[in-house]
């Protein structure tokens, strides 16, 4: 990122890393490493831009808490004047803390229990977005016990592949996968769920998955879709009011990815469902959140070893899982200014796993013991994925706003660790 570029978010100011007004060192040095650090004008800028691109096209924007459901965070996400989209009743606890209202709330996932489903209806959520046929038939059995009503959206797997999707683990729309309800009973679904007792089909969902770079993709996935639409109208069914497309915006997290085409979803959403007299829904997680976040860490050691060199720093696998877990790319950068000559480097963290790293093969300023390292773009499915794997208290997060910041997540502390276990076991004999 060029320095001076942007006014907000993560940039260079006089050579040194800053997050809006605020130098990383500062945070660092107050709060310690790991750290996760958040600009809530970075995460403005990114709604807005989304915004602006729908703007003709009336689409309610949701954010994908999973990605990020930091509660201080979810308050900026929802002062933007957007909506939620929860995924277990967990999810929807936060939602409530944050502020959003039920009728803000979509609650998916592919297995919501009978206490999801309770917790849905208790919160007055906008719809359940119903994933299978036999969660239909236990979402009627519990809204009707309770003499109530529950709005329900379809999720369709529309059976599309998505090529671009940046890992098998994150493609959800072909054929095949454990999301929604092949598009082939979408038709039949529609028809019980009409028919049911304490049910009332007000939407059809669908996500394709993440990173979705192909405009085509989502145009193949909103025809089908559109398709169902048609073909659940012309059954006679006229409640559909709700089209809900889901989410999957990429960012880019090298040079080499592509950016989102925003306008160009724009215009397949409006040409694909404009004219279909129905309430628009996207459901983006990573776009929101992603540029907004940095994993502040410090280098501990450095040490070859055979023809590897590695950079051995404090934040490990159990606090960013990307790397290992999908081959992901993020990039890793000294905070402040450094002459140091480039050396290729794995940067590995402290677990005991040959498969903890942030980054391999990686052409790093050679920095030692001590230099502060922000790891780009972490702000989505890092913290919210961490855990305390080897017994690692989960990192702080932190909130900057401006010329403000703060601690929005405390450190956790070793009592946290231990906090739910019994040395003595409450033993019990039957
Ligand atoms: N809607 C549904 C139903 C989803 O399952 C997801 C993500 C989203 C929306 C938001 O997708 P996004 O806009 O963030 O691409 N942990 C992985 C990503 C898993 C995504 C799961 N579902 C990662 O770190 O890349």
């Amino acid at each position: 990122m060029g320095e001076g570029v942007l006014t907000s978010g993560l940039r260079r100011r006089a050579g040194e890393l800053v997050c809006d007004e605020i130098p990383l060192t500062t945070i660092a040095d107050v709060v310690g490493t790991p750290t996760y650090v958040y600009s809530a004008a970075s995460v403005r800028a990114a709604y807005a831009r989304l915004a602006a691109a729908l703007e003709g096209t009336p689409t309610h924007i949701h954010f994908a808490m999973k990605a990020n459901s930091n509660l201080a965070l979810l308050q900026v996400v929802r002062e933007c004047g957007a909506g939620v989209d929860v995924v277990s009743a967990g999810e929807l606890h936060r939602a409530r803390l944050a502020g959003f209202p039920g009728a803000q709330i979509v609650f998916a996932g592919v297995g919501k229990t009978r206490l999801d489903l309770e917790y849905a209806l208790d919160a007055d959520v906008q719809c359940v977005n119903v994933e299978s046929e036999e969660e239909l038939e236990l979402l009627s059995e519990v809204a009707s016990a309770r003499g109530a009503v529950a709005p329900v959206s379809l999720r369709i797997n529309p059976g599309v592949l998505n090529v671009t999707a940046g890992h098998a683990y994150i493609a959800t729309g072909e054929e095949g996968s454990k999301f929604g309800i092949p598009i082939g009973r979408g038709l039949a679904a529609a028809q019980r769920a009409a028919s049911l007792p304490g049910i009332a089909l007000v939407g059809l969902d669908m996500h394709i998955g993440s990173q979705i770079a192909e405009v085509a993709a989502f145009a193949d996935a909103q025809q089908r879709l559109r398709g169902l639409l048609n073909a659940v109208r012309d059954s006679g069914i006229d409640t559909v009011r709700i089209i809900d497309v889901g989410g999957g915006f990429p960012v880019a997290y090298s040079d080499f990815e592509p950016v989102a085409d925003l306008e160009g979803f724009a215009r397949v959403l409006r040409d694909t469902f404009g004219d279909a007299g129905v309430e628009l829904i996207v459901e983006p997680g990573r776009f929101l959140v992603a540029e907004a976040g940095v994993l502040l860490t410090r280098v501990l050691y450095r040490k070859a070893s055979g023809s590897k060199h590695f950079m051995i720093v404090d934040a490990g696998m159990n606090d960013l899982l990307r790397p290992s877990h999908y081959e992901a790319h993020h990039e890793i950068e000294a905070v402040l200014p450094t002459m140091a000559p480039l050396q290729t480097v794995d940067v590995v963290g402290p677990v005991c796993e040959t498969g903890d790293f942030l980054a391999l093969d990686r052409a790093m300023p050679d920095v030692g013991t001590g230099t502060l390292l922000a790891v780009r773009n972490a702000g989505a499915y890092g913290y919210v994925m961490s855990s305390t794997y080897n017994s690692r208290p989960r990192a702080a997060e932190v909130l900057v706003d401006g010329d403000r910041w703060g601690v929005v997540t405390v450190r956790e502390t070793f009592d946290d660790l231990v906090r739910n276990e019994h040395l003595n076991p409450d033993w019990r004999s039957t």
